[in-house]
């Protein structure tokens, strides 16, 4: 007799359930997507244990005849295909006509269901994959399915359950990703007989992710303008530039309302966002992909959870693109809020009784007339500030925006209220001067906003329209540098400053070939580097932004994180920009100390960048705090 034997069904389901369910998270999620395939509009989920013990889906969609009601619990029955081709052009969430009993032949298992209109439903009971019982039941059109005792005849299986706890979130997970996929469907959820929670059907995606994370979650998003490039819609909502997660928990994308994962739509959310994310961090998305079924084969995983694009360029394209856009539509909005408003008129003082929340948001006096703004061309050390400053506490630099108005509006200032010096020679003689000279509006510097201090020697509080502004002075250096880095070297490239005396240095002899193998892009970026044997270089140039009291220790520490970056990712892949920002990591930042002409010349740079309201590394670098959110927390506002 041979050695090969046909398995018996019930081991053959078992064997295949071992891929499609691989915890209670994945029977919800199998089971949620045959109510939504079954045009149900309610979904309640109940699970006890963490859904070891029981998992309930009831559903009010268009349930199964008696003959049906059995028949789908054979492996590769299913109403959603009929023919090899059909593969090809999926609509449905399910095709494979495994999930069922997959399911079932690993709990025990019951189905109740009743088409709408007919006269009494069907009850199936199910034990480890053998139906012990069929009768009719009487319980509301819909399909119930009731999974207990998940893993009870697989204990080896079952051992690989976590806690209750861990079991539960997987589980609640799944549901908001299908809860978020398709709004128009209710869902409800309970646990250990809690309600977690409850979505009602709901219009928008908008209502929907609000329903379930609350306003303050939602304003964090930006809608993405529904688009469609080379046949693929991509619409949805995306985090924030420097909103972004250390997990992949919050990057849900859904292709033809799918959730799947993909490594190509996850390399074109990263070139979306390009510098706007941290690196090792992942942004929050809600994206939803439309495309012909024929482009995207999502056969291609037991559990479904993957797809293969025909033309993965295209819609890694699509991708990249339509989160480009968006964040450059935040970009712009963000930047009207710093633009003048048409009318002007005058500000509320400080203490003069009449608070600035009872006005609609503060009229502010054109900022352009006390600029003192200095040509800063090139790669000027950072905004320095050498001369001592006139004032330096808080409540001087507080004190300055009275300053502004009272320049803005005529009659001289205070004398009690120390001035601001030009950098030039520190009169305020000097200081109108500058004024009066920078009065005109300069073409396309029509930017609004008020200085109010700086707080911590690092964080500039200002106003703009929409409320208080705090800017990372460090963060927004950065940003600045970065870009004028970049088109710098896409142009003629940062000009070298050459050293008096060259300098040595060694370096691990793993990072000599690295630096010699990337000594053209550093030499764009104005290093000048040559090899001097023995793992040493010889430097006798640097770029004129680089800290010159020490640059053979600060040659070294870049040389140190630039390897840390090329262990992470490929040495070939690593880019220009990846250089890029870790040079401007080791740029000279901001003086901490700096006075209010030099502040303003910063906040005018960052909001001139192309991505200004966050770090190249992808931290944020300014918050707006606006009138709305004040009047609520002073409970103005409900
Ligand atoms: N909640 C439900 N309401 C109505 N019909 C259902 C429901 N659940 C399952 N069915 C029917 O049972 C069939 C088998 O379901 P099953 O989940 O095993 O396979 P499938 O959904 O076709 O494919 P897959 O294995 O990929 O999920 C489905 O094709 C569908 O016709
Ligand atoms: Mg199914």
């Amino acid at each position: 007799m041979g050695r090969i034997l046909l398995l018996p069904d019930e081991v053959a389901s078992q064997v295949a359930a071992g891929e499609v369910v691989e915890r209670p998270a994945s029977v919800v999620k199998e089971l949620v997507e045959n109510s939504i395939d079954a045009d149900a509009n309610r979904i309640e989920v109940a699970i006890a244990r963490g859904g070891a013990s029981l998992m309930r889906i009831v559903d009010n969609g268009i349930g199964m005849d008696r003959d049906d009601a059995l028949l789908c619990l054979e492996r590769h029955a299913t109403s959603k295909i009929r023919t090899g081709a059909d593969l090809a052009k999926i609509r449905t969430l399910g095709f494979r006509g495994e999930a069922l009993p997959s399911i079932a032949s690993v709990s025990r298992f019951r189905l109740s269901t009743r088409a709408p209109g007919a006269l009494e439903g069907t009850e199936v009971l199910v034990n480890g994959g053998k139906i012990d019982s069929v009768k009719s039941s009487g319980e509301a059109p819909g399909t119930q399915i009731e999974v207990r005792s998940l893993f009870y005849n697989l204990p080896a299986r079952r051992k690989f359950l976590r806690s209750e706890n861990t079991e539960a979130s997987h589980v609640q997970h799944q549901l908001n990703l299908q809860a978020i996929g398709h709004p128009q469907v209710g869902f409800v959820f309970v646990r250990d007989q809690n309600l977690v929670f409850h979505a009602p059907p709901a219009t928008t995606l908008a209502d929907r992710i609000r329903d379930l994370r609350g306003v303050e979650f939602l304003e964090q998003l930006l809608e993405v303008s529904p688009e469609s490039l080379s046949g693929i819609m991509v619409s949805g909502f995306i985090g924030r530039a420097g909103i972004s997660r250390s997990t992949r928990a919050e990057q849900i994308l859904f292709v033809n309302g799918r959730p799947v994962e993909n490594i190509t739509l996850q390399h074109g959310l990263r070139e979306g966002y390009h510098t706007a994310l941290m690196k090792g961090q992942f942004p929050v998305t809600f994206l939803f992909l439309e495309m012909d079924p024929e482009a995207v084969d999502v056969n291609v995983h037991p559990a479904k959870r993957e797809v293969r694009f025909r033309e993965p360029d295209d819609v890694k394209e699509a991708v990249a693109g339509a989160v480009r856009k968006t964040l450059e539509r935040d970009r712009k909005r963000w930047s009207h809020a710093f633009q003048k408003p048409a009318q002007t008129g005058g500000l509320p003082e400080f203490g003069s009784g009449n608070p600035i929340i009872d006005t609609a948001p503060a009229l502010i006096p054109p900022t352009e007339q006390f600029s003192l703004r200095r040509d800063w061309s090139g790669f000027n050390p950072a905004y320095p500030s050498s001369e001592p400053s006139a004032g330096n506490s808080a409540i001087e630099r507080l004190s300055f925006g009275r300053q502004s108005i009272d320049t803005a509006g005529g009659p001289s200032p205070d004398d009690s209220v120390p001035a601001f010096t030009s950098p030039s020679d520190g009169s305020q003689a000097d200081l109108r001067k500058a004024s009066a000279e920078n009065s005109a509006p300069r073409s396309g510097s029509a930017l609004d906003f008020r200085i109010l201090g700086v707080l911590g020697k690092l964080y500039v509080l200002m106003e703009n329209a929409d409320g208080l502004v705090v800017v990372d002075q460090h963060a927004a250096h950065e940003r600045i540098l970065f870009e004028r880095l970049r088109k710098q070297m896409e142009s003629a490239g940062v000009p070298i400053q050459r050293l008096l005396i060259p300098l040595t240095v060694s370096v691990a002899p793993k990072d000599y070939d690295w630096i010699l193998m990337n000594a053209p892009t550093l030499e764009k970026m104005g290093f000048a580097l040559e090899p001097f044997g023995d793992s040493t270089l010889k430097v006798d140039g640097i770029p004129p932004f680089f800290p010159t009291d020490d640059p053979g220790s600060a040659i070294r520490k870049l040389v140190d994180e630039l390897r840390s970056i090329t262990t992470m990712t490929s040495r070939l892949r690593m880019g220009e920009d990846a250089i890029a920002k870790t040079v401007c990591r080791h740029a000279i930042k901001a003086n901490d100390d700096l006075r209010l002409p030099e502040i303003e010349n910063l906040i005018r740079d960052l909001l001139r960048c192309d991505l200004p309201y966050c770090c190249p590394h992808g931290r944020p670098t300014m918050i707006q705090v606006g009138f709305g959110e004040l009047e609520k927390k002073f409970g103005r506002k409900v």
